[in-house]
């Protein structure tokens, strides 16, 4: 705990040399559509909190460049159009209705509305060289990550580092769980995504959206573990962290009597086991490349920036009209909670 405390110091110590991109995004919108995975469908099965470039649309053609498109970002660095997103988390009271949690902004990230953290690392988080050559993605290319059928430990651990934790304040960082917390978090719950890192580098796509990319053979980002030959180029560790404002959910009399936890994924997942996350490139000409090739922190001097004022400015309007802030009975799409799980499982 401690060092993690350190770490979380040094991170957020202004002119730190940390050499890695963490920036945050606003919230651009809250919505049902998915132009990865549902590409043309209004509304999508499940709804989502999207960042990012304002020309997200139901469907994104990669030939066509897409996030090129864009007028404004919600992110920090105004060259990228990129979009990011994940499902929203709901609480389910004792009566059986629904609230959409809402979302905060990180440490050192004050005055920006709702969204997420990214980052793209050349190395692991803790190692604070970030000397490692990546190689940046290419225009057109996406990618997803996580399984939304997944509601067992066994088919979550599949995937590398889709993360809960429960804060005690917003600086804690460890443990961290693959299921969602099974206690009330004093400072919200932070959800971490962690994308796969060896990209085949042929496909900009692919069927699932997953094949044309891969762990590390053996080891691990981390370590420096190599990547398989299948996909031997090695791109930025992608990663998100969303922290969702569970404090207004917090009262244990609120909770369930059958000791179920309350929290749910906006496609009903109760376990916390499905934990996704989906891309979308859209970074300027060579930026990102220029970026990784001169390491930096927060500041980056080869990027662009824009204030908190500019990121929440850069919103659009949801392409699918239904209510995502009052109590529902049902969530949206339809879904209710289901594989609920027991806190003394
Ligand atoms: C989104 O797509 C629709 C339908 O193809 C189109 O009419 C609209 O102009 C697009 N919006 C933006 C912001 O590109
Ligand atoms: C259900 O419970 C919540 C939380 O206590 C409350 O705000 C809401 O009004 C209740 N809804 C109904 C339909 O009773």
């Amino acid at each position: 705990m401690k060092l993690n405390s350190a770490v979380a110091a040094a991170l957020l110590a202004p002119g730190n040399v940390v050499a890695l991109l963490r920036f945050p995004c606003a919230q651009l919108v809250i919505d049902r559509i998915d132009p990865l995975v549902n590409p043309g469908q209004a509304p999508s099965p499940h709804l989502h909190q999207i960042v990012g470039g304002n020309s997200l649309n139901v469907t994104m053609d990669p030939a066509k460049d897409m996030p090129g498109e864009s007028t404004c970002t919600s992110c920090q660095f105004s060259e990228d159009f990129s979009n990011y997103w994940t499902a929203t988390l709901y609480f389910k009271a004792k009566n059986g209705t629904y609230k959409r949690v809402p979302q905060l902004p990180n440490s050192g990230f004050n005055g920006v509305n709702g969204g997420m953290t990214v980052y793209y690392m050349q190395d692991g988080l803790y190692n604070f060289q970030q000397t490692s050559k990546v190689t940046a993605f290419k225009p057109g290319f996406r990618m997803y990550i996580g399984d939304v059928n997944a509601r067992t430990k066994e088919q979550a651990e599949r995937y590398r580092q889709l993360t809960f934790t429960c804060l005690q304040t917003i600086n804690t960082r460890d443990p961290q769980t693959l299921d969602f917390p099974d206690k009330p978090c004093p400072a919200g719950i932070m959800t971490a995504v962690r994308f796969p890192t060896c990209w085949d580098g042929k496909n900009l796509d692919s069927p699932n959206h997953m094949d044309h990319m891969a762990y590390p053979e053996f080891g691990t980002f981390e370590s420096g573990g190599p990547c398989p030959a299948s996909h031997p180029v090695r791109v930025p560790q992608l990663f998100y962290e969303v922290i969702w404002d569970t404090r207004q959910f917090n009262n244990p009399a609120d909770w369930p009597d059958d000791g179920s936890q309350p929290f749910v994924w906006s496609f009903g997942d109760g376990t916390g086991y499905a934990n996704h996350g989906d891309y979308l490139f859209g970074w300027q000409g060579d930026a990102l490349q220029r970026a990784m090739d001169s390491p930096c922190y927060q500041n980056c001097p080869t990027l662009k920036s824009q204030n908190a004022a500019a990121m929440n400015k850069c919103t659009i309007k949801p392409k699918v009209n239904e209510d995502i802030d009052s109590w529902v009975k049902t969530l949206p799409g339809g879904h209710v909670a289901n594989y609920v799980k027991k806190r003394w499982e």
